[in-house]
């Protein structure tokens, strides 16, 4: 039995504060880094700000802490203002914790992030549902730049250093760490699936990946089953470990690892806020820059461009619906936000090309003069006027054939501040265990009863739509990006 570490909801709210908590440095560990700078067309040097999630919660708190973050430096602006041993402090107009950016040549991005981490370990963790790649120079290079991470933390890191890796770019750098440096408490948190050994089996690095990441104290994942599935790994594939699944440890090469769940949370307060900043003229501007008529209701999606988010499955549930279902056509539009992601990748290019196919297919086959049946959005919106597209949603459609957690869902729950929509959710995410009791449930495989369930969420009484929607705000704000750190920390501290 693994322990969830969800919060109840007074626990959550009384700790607003996790950096309070830390009574170490903490040095964090990501591919993407919180601030990145790029040149202006007149030459000037800008500063890119994290945009949301997770980067943007621990900017806080490092700099709460005088911490040190690691990351790639991947912008074109960012050798000019860094110094000569890769580090800048930041944030700019308060310099309080220190960046340290790693640099990566084209061919090792090619082979670290291109390819083992976003060829061989997504589509591997995610399911098989993708034949993963293995590549033995992507392999080679994922090592060679976990070692450059880990170096670089090591640099750092003291014995009194938490050190905390984010997900599946830094499999073998705990490991690597440990080797060199035995003090520090070493942490990870695994932000995508740990897929069950009948999958995980087929990885030729199977052993070096899970030796690697035992080289962690304390590792984390969304929800419990993929504990459960990491200790099945392991318990299948290192003889020499020893599994206490009560406990959710691990012990190994002389050292326990815990195994936790720690289903992250989204920043509730801040999404809500910018929802209620939005008056209607956003929204009537919305609807008449993509001809929507203001009769016409909206149902949205909301996505990084990944095979793994089911768009595809969703567009052709919504062409059954207009099909089979002609009254429905007119009644409402569909709004598909779509952030362009990994396009070097042949399957993104190959997705990309599919979304697209379809939606001009759907549009040119049930449009009139009057309605546009899917509006498809590629162009950056602030958070504020995401949070208007959610409110004025009348459902959201989340149809992942598999996902970690899904903080979209709840992004779109923490903005229903004005006349609730309705949560369509796929069973494939870690969020319809927290979530899926009080959403519209579909599998997006099945074309027909996913059909369906848009017509239930657009049909449901309004009383259901409220009692439904205030259980779910109500949880996601308990259990928000804050809670979630409190606890993860917490967690640590209890540990060491
Ligand atoms: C997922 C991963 C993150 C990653 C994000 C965006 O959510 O779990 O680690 O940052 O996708 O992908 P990208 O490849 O652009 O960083």
């Amino acid at each position: 039995m693994v322990h969830s570490q969800t919060n109840g909801d007074d626990a959550a709210r009384s700790h607003r504060d996790p950096a309070s908590i830390l009574q170490k440095d903490l040095i964090v560990v990501s591919n993407r880094q919180p601030y990145q700078h790029r040149y202006e067309e007149d030459g000037r040097i800008e500063v890119d700000r994290p945009a949301g999630g997770l980067t943007a919660a621990i900017d806080p708190v490092m700099q709460q802490t005088d911490g040190t973050w690691v990351a790639w430096g991947d912008g074109e602006a960012d050798a000019e203002v860094t110094a000569d041993d890769g580090t800048i402090r930041l944030p700019p107009e308060d310099e309080t914790y220190t960046l340290k950016r790693i640099w990566l040549s084209e061919e090792e991005v090619d082979g670290y992030y291109y390819g083992y981490s976003n060829q061989t370990l997504w589509p591997l963790c995610h399911g098989g549902v993708w034949k993963p790649e293995y590549e033995s120079r992507h392999w080679a290079r994922y090592q060679q730049i976990n070692e450059r991470f880990a170096s670089a933390v090591a640099e750092h890191a003291a014995s009194n250093s938490l050190v905390w890796f984010q997900d599946y770019h830094f499999a073998l750098a705990p490991r690597q760490l440990r080797n060199g440096d035995d003090s520090a408490f070493i942490m990870h948190f695994w932000h995508i699936p740990w897929p069950s050994w009948e999958t995980f089996q087929a990885c030729p690095q199977q052993r070096e990946l899970l030796d690697g990441l035992l080289g962690n104290d304390l590792l984390g994942f969304h929800i419990e089953r993929y504990c459960e599935n990491f200790l099945t790994c392991v318990d299948r594939c290192l003889d020499d470990a020893f599994i206490d699944r009560e406990d959710g440890q691990v012990r190994y090469d002389g050292r326990t690892t815990t195994v936790r769940a720690f289903p992250l949370g989204i920043n509730a307060d801040d999404i809500q806020a910018a929802s209620e900043s939005i008056d209607g003229s956003f929204w009537q501007s919305f609807q008449r820059d993509h001809s929507i008529t203001p009769s016409t209701r909206v149902v949205a999606g909301v996505d990084r461009l990944d095979y793994t988010k089911g768009i595809v499955d969703r567009l052709n549930a919504l062409e059954r619906l207009w099909t089979t279902n002609p009254d429905w056509r007119e009644e409402f539009t569909y709004v598909q936000k779509a952030n362009e992601s990994r396009s070097l990748i042949p399957d993104y290019q190959d997705l990309q090309q599919d979304v697209e196919d379809a939606v001009t297919r759907i549009n040119d086959r049930f449009g009139t003069n009057d309605w546009q049946p899917v509006v498809y959005i590629e162009d950056w919106m602030t958070d504020e006027e995401l949070a208007g597209l959610y409110r004025h949603s009348d459902a959201l459609l989340v149809s992942a054939v598999r996902d970690g957690m899904n903080l979209v869902a709840k992004e779109y729950v923490a903005a229903q501040t004005g006349d609730p929509g309705v949560l369509v959710l796929s069973n494939q995410t870690g969020a319809h265990e927290e979530l899926g009791d009080q959403a519209v449930t579909i599998n997006p495989h099945e074309t027909d009863t996913f059909a369906a369930a848009i017509t239930t969420a657009l049909t449901m009484k309004e009383s259901e739509r409220r009692d439904r929607m205030e259980t779910l705000r109500h949880r996601v704000r308990a259990n928000d990006l804050s809670a979630w750190m409190t606890t993860v920390f917490e967690t640590a501290r209890d540990l060491q």
